[in-house]
């Protein structure tokens, strides 16, 4: 087994030490005590562009926001499925994983962000999404473990009843509130019907190596 080579330390804003890691062609991000997530494991960072996105096939100029940017692959599926002249902002909040996707990681998703149409915004995604209203068309969260399984204690916000009224707030009518988890929770479930979206679950292998492990993710659709 070759053994895991540590490449680079950072932080977070809340002091959360993150660390990159590379065994052969892998690459695994470290925080906090456990794997965050690995090069391996893209299938449902894809998936949450692909739900997330589903409904903007025929949209000119769409407008997307994901938080975070990990190793890229969501940011680089929403570039995927949306026209020449949208915008797909990505918020991150750890500028160490900015540096890494430039340096180490960016041919894993095809260097999303030097595409024109990326708009990186190096911040908490909360911020972007409480300075909108009726703006996006998608809003793409994978920046946790999910709902109740929290690396950063500051991202509980995001999934209870005030953070889902600020993201409703910031979609269009019509757009859609994604959102990857490690787990099913169902009492977020009930908090997005409650707040008036129409809710879909979908359950996603976690590996495309098929390693038996499955995500959940979330549709929430504003209505019209
Ligand atoms: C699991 S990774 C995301 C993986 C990503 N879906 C991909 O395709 O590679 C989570 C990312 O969210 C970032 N993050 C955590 N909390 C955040 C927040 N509140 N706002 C923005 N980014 C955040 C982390 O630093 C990390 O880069």
């Amino acid at each position: 087994m070759i053994p895991w080579e540590k490449l680079a330390k950072g932080k977070a804003p809340d002091g959360q030490v993150l660390e990159l890691r590379r065994r052969g062609h892998e690459y695994l991000i470290y925080a906090g005590g456990y794997d965050l997530m690995s090069s391996e494991d893209d299938t449902s960072s894809i998936a949450l562009s692909d739900y997330g996105c589903a409904h903007l096939k025929n949209a000119k100029r769409a407008r997307v926001l994901v938080g975070g940017l990990g190793m890229g692959y969501t940011l680089r599926a929403a570039l995927d499925r949306v026209s020449a002249s949208s915008i797909v902002e990505i918020a991150e909040l750890v500028s160490s994983v900015v540096d890494w996707n430039r340096e180490w990681l960016g041919d894993l998703a095809g260097k999303p962000l030097e595409d024109p149409r990326t708009k990186l915004l190096l911040s908490d995604v909360r911020k972007p999404i409480r300075a909108a209203k009726n703006s996006y068309d998608a809003i793409l969260l994978d920046v946790d473990n999910g709902p109740d399984a929290l690396a950063h204690k500051q991202n509980d916000g995001l999934y209870g009843k005030r953070g889902i009224d600020e993201a409703y707030g910031a979609l269009k009518p019509g757009g859609v509130f994604g959102v990857w988890s490690f787990d099913d929770d169902p009492s977020f479930t009930r908090r997005l019907e409650k707040r008036g979206f129409k809710v879909e679950t979908h359950r996603v292998s976690a590996s495309k190596k098929g390693r038996g492990r499955y995500h959940q993710i979330w549709t929430a659709r504003k209505g019209r």
